[in-house]
């Protein structure tokens, strides 16, 4: 047993003598200390000896496990001292390893579709304006032809704000899309005019797969002399072209929105089935994307503007259906849970 001992001392000073770095002092930890190192082999045979050699053998071993680990912590600490002085040649850097790739953020793609759009009608000689998320009741409905009785505010259910009235009698609410914005721009500015208006709007609405109390719109409105219908379709036709691209059908037809006379909505072919009819366009071939018109006389004049003299176009836009037909996803929600898996596809 002696012997044995004397045997595994010599091999494991010899083999830490040529130990140069900290992972080659850790293999040898493990190789003479670790759990089933020769030393333990020793350790556990020491049961089966003869009472009184069990007891000179077993100290013979743990003396010898006492220095070794003596002579680890004297190795260890002389490792790092040589480190500290010169860490460039030791196993601490390795500078052939590649560099960790810092996370570059990237546009939510709601804000990529309303930036596209935005240089499309802006290369077509339209100006961006932003309005106020809380608006007076006034402007997004009274002063867009929709009086407090008019059924049309059914359809757009708000969220009031609990203020004191202003100094009107108006009251306070959430935006329920971006069309009062173009009464403001009216008042402040003469024709001729031309604006879009992206930002958020809200309804008082249960969530869905397509409904979301927050959502994104962009208002156009085109004011001047001799402006028809031929205008609006033009404008919105070469929109479709560039945003949509050369091949897509665009379809209009007429609708009622109070703010208009006439009213339209258009239409883009649906991009999933050709126009044959599928499950997302509800088997008509047709997504509808907006609603537009000739400008009411009655909003002209709430705008301040001679409704004899100037005419306009005005249409508005949902955006989060635009890269919801785009990219084929079936739940609006998606947008905005965060979900870094789903924003990281875009
Ligand atoms: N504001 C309408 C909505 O949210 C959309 C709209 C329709 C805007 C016709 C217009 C328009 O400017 O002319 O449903």
């Amino acid at each position: 047993m002696k012997d044995q001992i004397n045997e595994l001392r010599k091999d494991a000073l010899n083999s830490l003598a040529s130990v140069t770095s900290r992972l080659e002092l850790d293999a040898w930890r493990v190789r003479y200390l670790g759990k089933k190192s020769c030393l333990q082999a020793v350790l556990k045979g020491l049961g089966s000896l003869p009472a009184d050699e069990r007891k000179i053998a077993g100290a013979e071993t743990n003396r010898l496990k006492n220095e070794l680990e003596c002579l680890l912590r004297e190795k260890q600490a002389a490792l790092e001292a040589a480190s500290a002085q010169s860490p460039g040649q030791q196993d601490s850097l390795d500078i052939t390893l590649p560099g960790r790739p810092a996370s570059l953020g990237r546009l939510h793609p709601v804000t990529k579709v309303l930036h596209e759009m935005g240089v499309i009608f802006t290369s077509m000689g339209f100006e961006v304006v932003e309005g106020p998320e809380v608006e007076w009741d006034y402007y997004n409905f009274e002063a867009l032809n929709i009086p407090k009785e008019h059924p049309a505010r059914d359809s757009m259910q708000t969220f009031w704000v609990d203020m004191p009235t202003g100094e009107k009698g108006w009251e306070m609410l959430l935006r329920t899309h971006t069309s009062p914005m173009q009464i403001r721009v009216m008042e402040k500015q003469t024709p001729p005019l031309r604006i879009i208006v992206p930002g958020r709007v809200f309804r008082y609405e249960a969530t869905d797969t397509t409904h979301i109390p927050m959502f994104h719109q962009i208002e156009g409105l085109a004011v001047d002399k001799g402006i028809t219908m031929a205008d609006l379709k033009g404008t919105l036709y070469e929109f479709s072209r560039r945003f949509f691209g050369p091949e897509r059908k665009v379809r209009f037809r007429v609708d009622f929105f109070p703010f208009v006379e006439p009213g339209v909505d258009m239409a883009v072919e649906c991009a999933v089935c050709k126009g044959d009819g599928c499950r997302l366009c509800g088997q008509s071939g047709w997504i509808e994307i907006l609603g537009a018109g000739m400008v009411h006389p009655r909003v002209l004049e709430a705008g301040g503007i001679d409704p004899e003299e100037y005419s306009g176009f005005a249409f508005g836009m949902g955006i989060e259906r635009v890269p919801l037909l785009r990219y084929g996803i079936d739940d609006i929600r998606l947008f905005y849970s965060s979900d870094l898996r789903f924003l990281r596809q875009f």
